[in-house]
């Protein structure tokens, strides 16, 4: 028989986002006439901007021509769309970053997983908990987790958030020294950001410790708070110390599209086992001309769209309106009496009930009680046992209902 890569065997069997999924879907089932409102994945759900529409027709119709025919594109992206990435999101907001820094492809997730494959499965890789699944599921294929017990891997270094650290992770202690860092803000699932301040400590901890940080800022487009961390080369010296990701999903409703892009520096070195220096740079250059054909043409040119007036002032205006639906969410979970966080510069709110632990309990009664579809704390680690996350991505009318049956029903059970 076929040998497998261990990686899989330990891993939980389901996905978070799938099993949440499955059992939303059994509900529905069981119950044809309820109407639940979505609120646990996070996807997008206002329609394509109109420009990015009409520039994916416009994609097509060139396609069907003799001179506007295009096969294979460069597995980094279309020149014109790595330009304008780098142009508009960095250097046009003093950040120092070249057309070739930026490598365009079909989305955050898959960057992060595939970014894997330039690391020893020696490393000892330091993840949020809580934080996005994937940070962890991807290092326990690759090999890099070690054994799994209680929620916890053996060889991770968990960088514990909680309500007394507002969800924003200290520094590793002295004991145990990462190689990889993984982090994400505005942070999915709490939803907090972070100050330029706090993020400096840890670009400077990784200079010190020759750790390489990679930073998921899928979610900086939501950023409105003054002094809040758009993009980590904010901060002096990352350059050398951190590659990071971005994805158009959220930022322009791509969930669908397919288009992200990862900005990795050329500063960027790392040895091999017998001490030879490379650049990461590079290195990823190869990974993807080996094992990626690019991302489509037709999500490029969708993508090339959002860099002019039109698509700024539509990201603008979508942003704007699921952060609408956050504030709607935190404060009917405040006003109800309950902690909750993120929601400012985040489409996420995470809150959790007092005296409850259990967080598919509470996922269940949401769902059946209250028709609500969330996503349990838990799923993001063990420091989320007993939390929920709420997305604002939803319709303004939707999440008013939301809220109305979820504070209904939380004010019944404890008066
Ligand atoms: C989430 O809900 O955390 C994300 O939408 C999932 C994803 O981006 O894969």
């Amino acid at each position: 028989m076929i040998k497998l890569n261990d990686g899989f065997q330990q891993l939980p069997k389901t996905y978070l986002f799938s099993m949440a999924a499955r059992k939303i879907a059994a509900f529905r089932q069981s119950n044809p006439g309820i109407d639940v409102i979505r609120m646990d994945i996070g996807d997008v759900t206002l329609p394509l901007f109109q420009n990015v529409g009409q520039a994916i027709i416009e994609g097509t119709k060139a396609m069907e021509t003799d001179q506007g025919f295009r096969g294979y594109g460069p597995e980094q992206g279309y020149e014109l769309l790595r330009s304008a990435i780098a142009r508009e999101d960095y250097r046009e907001r003093g950040i120092n970053i070249s057309d070739d820094e930026i490598f365009v492809s079909d989305g955050a997730k898959s960057d992060l997983a595939n970014l894997g494959n330039l690391f020893s499965r020696h490393c000892r890789v330091a993840v949020p908990d809580p934080s996005y699944p994937v940070y962890v599921d991807d290092n326990a294929i690759q090999e890099r987790a070690g054994d799994y017990k209680d929620g916890r891997w053996s060889r991770l270094i968990y960088l514990n958030g909680d309500p007394a650290n507002d969800f924003i992770p200290s520094l590793p202690d002295e004991e145990h020294t990462p190689d990889l860092i993984l982090m994400c803000f505005p942070n999915n699932p709490t939803g907090m950001s972070i100050s330029k301040e706090e993020l400096s400590k840890w670009v400077e901890y990784a200079r010190r410790k020759n750790a390489l940080i990679i930073y998921d800022s899928a979610y900086e487009a939501y950023v409105r708070t003054p002094g809040r961390v758009r993009s980590i080369y904010e901060v002096d010296g990352a350059r050398e110390v951190a590659i990071e990701v971005r994805s158009f999903s959220k930022t322009a409703g791509f969930t669908g599209v397919r288009c992200g892009y990862t900005v990795v520096p050329k500063d960027l070195k790392g040895r091999y086992s017998d001490g030879e220096e490379a650049s990461l740079h590079d290195l990823w250059t190869r990974r993807q001309c080996t094992m990626f054909n690019g991302a489509s043409y037709f999500s490029q040119r969708a993508a090339l769209a959002l860099y002019t007036k039109e698509g700024g002032e539509a990201i603008a205006a979508a942003t704007n309106h699921y952060l609408g639906n956050a504030r709607i969410i935190k404060e009917s979970l405040e006003k109800a009496g309950l902690q909750a966080w993120g929601g400012v510069d985040s489409p996420y709110v995470w809150t959790r009930f007092p005296g409850e632990d259990d967080s598919w309990e509470i996922f269940r009664r949401c769902l059946e009680d209250c028709h609500v579809s969330t996503t349990p704390g838990v799923g993001f680690g063990n420091n989320g046992r007993g939390f929920l996350r709420f997305t604002g991505f939803n319709t303004r009318e939707n999440t008013e209902m939301a809220m109305h049956n979820i504070i209904a029903y939380y004010t019944q059970q404890h008066s």
